[in-house]
This record gives structure tokens, C-alpha cells and sequence, in this order.
């Protein structure tokens, strides 16, 4: 004989009740500014016949406008927070104490997407194709001025055999990066060793550690986005045509009219080519750890047709003329469904 119990779930009480959702933003990273645009967007589309939605600001210095245990009576929270202490697993961190869903990656992922020297020994070690790079600490860029005659000399040989490094490994040019960042902050391209020393100094400013790169010769830059927990679906291929030396921050935020980075999408590419990036975006996303969304930016030497994973975004731009929510519109979903999916994601995970 079976017996069946018939259990009364709460849901059955609150089905017609809106979700509370949190929205974080502004944050302490240099990409504060971004958040902000980023956030008007996430609010403004998101669906008042659906979601009781209460905007959660972080200031500059860290300080939260609410006490964070009362995040604990949100069903979701969307972390629209770009850069360190927001993207980078911090954040994740605290809302996986509170014990509240949350939408995007979780601890891990979001680490290993914030941490660009990690992200690529990762992608190295799976055998993806990334551009050669070195990674340099402060200390081992560190001037010495502090550790006498002897010291000065240890610092000088030290540096010249960086230099010997880059010229053997890597050749000019390169880009050097803060390793921890976003948006473009603090990375120079650097053509000669003269102009070096500046670009540490520059990157050094905001982050411990360094990253060298390779510079990919003629370079397109061609973005995917990545939806799911752990089925994720590609998007089309987006391309950004900076017309500038780099896609740097002025590029991304700042200039307008005839240096306005253009976006086309889809990107003009053979099938192969775009069939090669969506599938490696998957792969890429898979290897990081990603649940919820990610953007998978690559590096397409535009003469050879090489391919390079340059990184990912987990928490990437979010305004309607994002790439991201641009390249789903794109592959046929609204920019109001995607972020009932993103909620719907974080609730499943
Ligand atoms: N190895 C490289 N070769 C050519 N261009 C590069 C390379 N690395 C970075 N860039 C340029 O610098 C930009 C910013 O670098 P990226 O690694 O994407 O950092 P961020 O996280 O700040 O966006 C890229 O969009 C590209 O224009
Ligand atoms: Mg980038």
C-alpha cells in the first residue's frame, strides 16, 4: 500500500507575491562610476509587475546604506558591481554567508574572472589558445632606494633581467595590466623598453600584481555572451571596433562622435570562426567555474585569423547599449526576459 502525504508548501500562500530584489551598486573599485550606469539600467528595465525592487548603494570608501544583515530578507540580490570588492568573489562571499540568492558567478568564478594572471594559467593549462604573458609582483619591481648601495644594485640587476625577459619571451610590443582590474584602468601598451618603467608604475598603482602581455598583432576584439548555470548557451558574436590605439577607458566611456568605438552585431566573420568562438566561450565559462552570466572577450589576429581568449567579464556592462544584454537582444530575447532569467538562474542555483 502506498501512503501519500500531502505536504502545504508555503508557496502555495505567496504564489502572486513580487520577489524582492536587491540591486548592489556603486562599490569601491575604479569602475565605481561604470556601476552606476550599469545599475540605472538594471532598475529601470527590470519588471515592476514582478519584482519588489530596492537599490542598495555602495559608496567609494566601502560603506553600505543599509546594515548588511537586512540583505537577508531579499529573495534575490543582483550584484551590479564591476571591479575589485564587487565582481571578484568578495561580494559573493558575504551573500553566501547571509545565505540569499544571488545572481552571476559564485566565489571561485568570480575570482578566477577578476584575477587575469590566474584566469590565464587556467585557460593555458585546458590547452586554450592565450597570448604569452609574464607576471610581475611589486616587490620584484620594488626600487630598493629603501635597502642602501647593495640593495640598489640587487633591484638594477633584477630589472634588467626583466627586461631581457619580455625581449626574449615576449618581444615589444606589449600590454601591462593590474592583474585585478576592469575597464581598461591602469593598462598601458608599451612599444619600447623606455617607456616601461612608467607602465608598472601606472599599473602598480592598482593592484600588487602585474600582467605582461604579448601584443596580438592587428587585433579584432570579438565578445560572447554566456548564459546559464551549468547548461550555458553562447550567444551571437559581437565586435567592437575601437578607433583608438586600444579599446582603453576613454574608448569605452569616455569619447563620443568620430572616436566613438563602434559595435556591430553580429561580427562579420567566416561560420567557422564564429562557430570556433561560441563553442570556446562555453568551454572557457565551463573552465572558470561560471554560473549565472558571463562575457568571454577574445583577441582575432585580423590577418592570420589566430584566435586568443583575452578574458572574461562576470558581472560585464550592463547598460541597454551594452554589449552583453546588446548581444542577447540580438540572439532573440529581451533585455527584460534576460534579467528574469538571471533572477530565475540565481534562484535555481
Ligand atoms: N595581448 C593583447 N594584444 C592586443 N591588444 C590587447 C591585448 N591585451 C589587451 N589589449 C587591449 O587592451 C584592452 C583592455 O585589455 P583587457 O585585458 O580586456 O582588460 P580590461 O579588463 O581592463 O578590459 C583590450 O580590449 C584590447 O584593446
Ligand atoms: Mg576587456
Amino acid at each position: 500500500m502506498r501512503h501519500i502525504r500531502v505536504i502545504k508548501t508555503e508557496a502555495t500562500v505567496s504564489v502572486n507575491r513580487k520577489l524582492k530584489v536587491a540591486v548592489l551598486y556603486g562599490g569601491q573599485s575604479g569602475e565605481h562610476e561604470v556601476s552606476l550606469m550599469s545599475a540605472a539600467s538594471v532598475m529601470e528595465e527590470l519588471d515592476e509587475a514582478k519584482y519588489d525592487v530596492t537599490p542598495v548603494f555602495i559608496s567609494k570608501e566601502g560603506h553600505w546604506d543599509v546594515p548588511l544583515d537586512s540583505l537577508r530578507q531579499f529573495d534575490v540580490v543582483f550584484p551590479v558591481l564591476h571591479g575589485p570588492m564587487g565582481e571578484d568573489g568578495t561580494v559573493q562571499g558575504l551573500l553566501k554567508l547571509l545565505g540569499v540568492p544571488f545572481v552571476g558567478a559564485g566565489v571561485v568564478g568570480s575570482a578566477v574572472g577578476m584575477d587575469k594572471a590566474i584566469f590565464k594559467d587556467i585557460m593555458r593549462a585546458h590547452g586554450l589558445p592565450v597570448a604569452k604573458s609574464l607576471v610581475v609582483l611589486r616587490s620584484d619591481w620594488d626600487d630598493g632606494s629603501a635597502q642602501g648601495a647593495d640593495g640598489l644594485q640587487l633591484v638594477q640587476n633584477r630589472r634588467k633581467t626583466l627586461l631581457e625577459r619580455i625581449e626574449s619571451e615576449l618581444g615589444w610590443p606589449i600590454f601591462v595590466k593590474p592583474a585585478n582590474m576592469g575597464s581598461s584602468v591602469g593598462i598601458s601598451k608599451v612599444k619600447a623598453p623606455q617607456d616601461f618603467p612608467a607602465a608598472m608604475d601606472e599599473a602598480l598603482k592598482w593592484d600588487r600584481k602585474v600582467l605582461l602581455e604579448a601584443s596580438v598583432p592587428h587585433a579584432r576584439e570579438l565578445e560572447v555572451s554566456v548564459l546559464g548555470n551549468d547548461e550555458l548557451r553562447a550567444s551571437v558574436v559581437g565586435e567592437v571596433r575601437p578607433r583608438r590605439e586600444f579599446y582603453d577607458y576613454a574608448a569605452k566611456y569616455l569619447v563620443k562622435g568620430e572616436e566613438e568605438s563602434e559595435l556591430i552585431i553580429p561580427a562579420p566573420l567566416p561560420d567557422e570562426t564564429t562557430a570556433r568562438l561560441r563553442e570556446l566561450a562555453v568551454q572557457v565559462a565551463r573552465l572558470a567555474d561560471i554560473q549565472g552570466m558571463t562575457r568571454v572577450d577574445f583577441l582575432v589576429n585580423g590577418q592570420s585569423g589566430d584566435i586568443y581568449v583575452n578574458e572574461i567579464n562576470t558581472i560585464p556592462g550592463f547598460t541597454s547599449i551594452s554589449m552583453y544584454p546588446k548581444l542577447w537582444i540580438e540572439t532573440g530575447m529581451t533585455y527584460a526576459q534576460l534579467l528574469d532569467r538571471l533572477i530565475q538562474l540565481a534562484q535555481d542555483k
